[in-house]
């Protein structure tokens, strides 16, 4: 089993990545932390795994621009399992308003949802950095984006109400560099962190993007879950033990 008892807390493990995230973890022999400011979701979704998995498997709620309830998680997790190996920062909050084309974004709205996300996942690396610090070993897997490491292509979106948000850029490219930062801080304390870059993940977008997308892919273009998620794997894995402060992107050639 290539994750052998291995505790895995994964943020938004109630959302499209995370729960396909949280499947393969407890099937590879892990045990995951489903943490999500829903935690009624997350409940409904460990509810569902298989029988097998039910004692792999445990919601959490979480608000990872809190504080108090990133610590309080932490605290609750140790207590329940004795130790935490790893943190998946996968989360995804954003405002209402997020999603609008450049000549929409409120400076508000840009600051605001770069408060929720590259704040939170600040907060959650810190603290879980710091935790592990504590207890000299950890593994940080920050969730990032080819948006972090590529121009858009504004192209693929004509004709469908799809655009990729500024924030997004500004967010995710951060969030590389301070996996970089993160890395180097920690780096005598047992504790590897590095990011993982998808390019987009299928959940019913419009026919014509799709086509759109393809043409810039290898083998297959927009990627499952599963294909971001064998990746995760190896990342939580002690096959990249000595991989740190690095950026895997994982896009079937898109962004090159
Ligand atoms: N889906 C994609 O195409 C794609 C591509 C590249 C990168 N990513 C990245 O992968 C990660 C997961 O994306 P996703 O598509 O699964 O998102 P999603 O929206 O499907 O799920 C996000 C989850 O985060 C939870 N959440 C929101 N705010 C929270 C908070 N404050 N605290 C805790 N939980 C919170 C939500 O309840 C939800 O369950 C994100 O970092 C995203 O940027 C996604």
């Amino acid at each position: 089993m290539m994750l052998d008892e291995t505790v895995v807390v994964v943020t938004g493990g109630a959302g499209l990545l995370g729960r396909v995230f949280v499947r393969d973890i407890v099937q590879h022999g892990g045990i995951a932390v489903v943490a999500d400011i829903d935690v009624a979701a997350a409940a409904k979704f460990v509810s569902e795994l298989p029988e097998r998995y039910a004692d792999r498997a445990y919601a959490m709620q979480l608000d990872i621009t809190d504080t108090g309830s990133v610590a309080g998680l932490i605290s609750a997790a140790f207590e329940r399992f004795g130790r935490i190996d790893s943190v998946v920062n996968n989360a995804y909050p954003r405002n209402s308003n997020y999603g609008r084309k450049l000549e929409n974004v409120t400076y508000e709205d840009f600051c605001q949802n770069l408060s929720l996300h590259l704040g939170g996942y600040f907060l959650v690396a810190q603290q879980f950095g710091l935790f592990f610090r504590s207890q000299q070993k950890g593994n940080i897997i920050n969730m990032a984006s080819i948006y972090g490491v590529m121009a858009p292509r504004f192209e693929i979106y004509s004709g469908t109400q799809m655009t990729m948000p500024v924030e997004y850029a500004a967010i995710k490219s951060a969030v590389i560099h301070l996996t970089r930062y993160f890395a180097q801080y920690f780096k005598n304390d047992h504790i590897r962190v590095n990011s993982l870059s998808p390019g987009g993940v299928l959940d019913q977008q419009p026919e014509s993007f799709l086509r759109n997308y393809r043409a810039f892919c290898n083998s297959k273009g927009m990627l499952e879950g599963k294909d971001i998620s064998s990746v995760l794997l190896f990342l939580l894995s002690d096959a990249s033990k000595y991989l740190t402060g690095q950026n895997l992107v994982v896009d079937d050639g898109f962004s090159i």
